[in-house]
């Protein structure tokens, strides 16, 4: 069996010697393994390239790709793809430079391809895995891009630990499947979106339990830096995308919400600006209307399958009345607030109403139906 381990770098000169070092020396253990290693550097101004030049002369198991700097995804991309068509590899294992992620773990990752499993993936998410040394912001990122992003918005439930670098994947029937070459993630988004196209072509997946450490040596390029926006922006993108692919209620969902949110504020610029209409009454229709809106749309298209009628229907839209109705006092109380202290400006009140709506209004609801579901689950 022959496995390629990719290691992307940027400015890892301190580290890279040593972690080939370990590879090769991990993979004389297991004679039956043919190990061979990739790193792909992005033209690292600290000479990393170079060195591993030099480390080509002693290693003959070392190659080298060389390519503009573009983000940690293509970087990924580049060296999947090279690593199946170059080198015909069997499986292939990305591991970071900087020992985040223990290279000595990598055997405990093919066991598990070897009794067939497609997909290994090491986690800090399962019972005797963890983390350490991070700090808040460190992890506030992760837990938004990880439980919030790739588990909720985009539904890729095969593992817990979506943001690794760390994992095994066979190449015959699986890896060679996924359609690399069309794939443009530049950051981190990359990972969540290999294990959706992994998961598309039917692989099958499992989690090995690993520790994640400090960085040994250097500093981290993922971070608040110059491609922070970038790369959240392309995550937050990549989890909706695989969404909508996956589940096209959810794009129903999307619009009944947004044909709510439209009807509600033309409705109360007309009750505003025709009617007359005090603005906080006005925002109490309009967000009324949005109820409405929304669960009609929801029952006749959304859930159409489960479609309710008659004295039921109008239970339920009961139902839904009063578990919305604090959500159209919170936004009630913040117009009424707003036009009191602030202003009376028609554009001032329907901005100041979006913006309730997204951070108050939207959280609100989300509580509420959780509690509501989760009542419901207890009974
Ligand atoms: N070629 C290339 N190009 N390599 C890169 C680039 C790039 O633009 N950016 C980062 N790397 C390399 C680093 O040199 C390192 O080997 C590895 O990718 C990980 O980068 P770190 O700088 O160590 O980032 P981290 O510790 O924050 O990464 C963690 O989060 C990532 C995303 O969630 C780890 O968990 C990674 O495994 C994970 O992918
Ligand atoms: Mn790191």
């Amino acid at each position: 069996m022959k496995i390629v381990h990719i290691i992307p770098t940027f400015n890892e000169k301190e580290n890279i010697g040593q972690i080939i070092e370990v590879i090769t020396l991990v993979g004389k253990k297991y004679p039956q393994w043919q190990n061979e290693i990739l790193v792909v550097d992005d033209y690292s101004p600290d000479g990393t390239a170079q060195l591993v030049i030099k480390l080509q002369k002693k290693y003959r198991h070392l190659h080298l790709l060389q390519k503009k700097k573009e983000g940690l995804g293509r970087a990924l991309i580049y060296g999947y793809d090279y690593a199946i068509k170059k080198l015909k590899a069997d499986v292939v294992i990305p591991n970071d430079a900087d020992f985040q992620w223990d290279p000595k773990d990598f055997p405990k990752l093919i066991r598990k391809i070897e009794e067939g499993y497609d997909v290994v993936v090491a986690s800090r998410h399962i019972k005797g895995g963890s983390v350490i040394g991070w700090n808040w912001f460190r992890k506030l990122n992760h837990d938004i891009s990880n439980y919030l992003l790739a588990w909720w918005v985009a539904g890729v439930k095969e593992v817990k630990d979506h943001a690794g670098n760390f994992k095994a994947l066979r190449v015959k029937g699986y890896l060679d499947k996924v359609p690399l070459s069309q794939m443009e993630n530049a950051g981190f988004s990359f990972q969540l979106h290999i294990l959706y196209e992994l998961s598309k072509v039917g692989a099958k997946f499992i989690e090995v339990p690993v520790v994640f450490r400090e960085r040994k040596l250097g500093q981290s390029k993922i971070g608040f830096n110059r491609y922070y926006l970038r790369d959240i922006i392309e995550y937050i993108r990549s989890s909706i995308l695989i969404r909508l692919e996956r589940s096209p209620s959810f794009f129903k969902y999307l619009v009944v919400g947004g044909t709510g949110f439209t009807i509600q504020l033309v409705l109360e610029y007309l009750l505003i600006l025709i009617g007359h209409f005090e603005e906080s009454n006005a925002v109490s229709l309009g967000a009324e209307a949005a109820i409405i809106s929304n669960f009609f749309l929801n029952n006749y298209w959304t859930f159409s399958g489960k479609k309710i009628r008659g004295l039921r229907l109008l239970r339920k839209f009961l139902q839904f009345n009063f578990v919305s109705i604090g959500s159209i006092i919170i936004q009630k109380a913040v117009i009424m607030i707003g036009t009191i202290f602030i202003s009376r400006d028609i554009y001032f009140v329907l901005i100041l109403n979006v913006i309730t709506i997204i951070f108050l209004v939207i959280p609100y609801s989300y509580f509420i139906y959780n509690r509501f579901i989760w009542k419901t689950k207890k009974k």
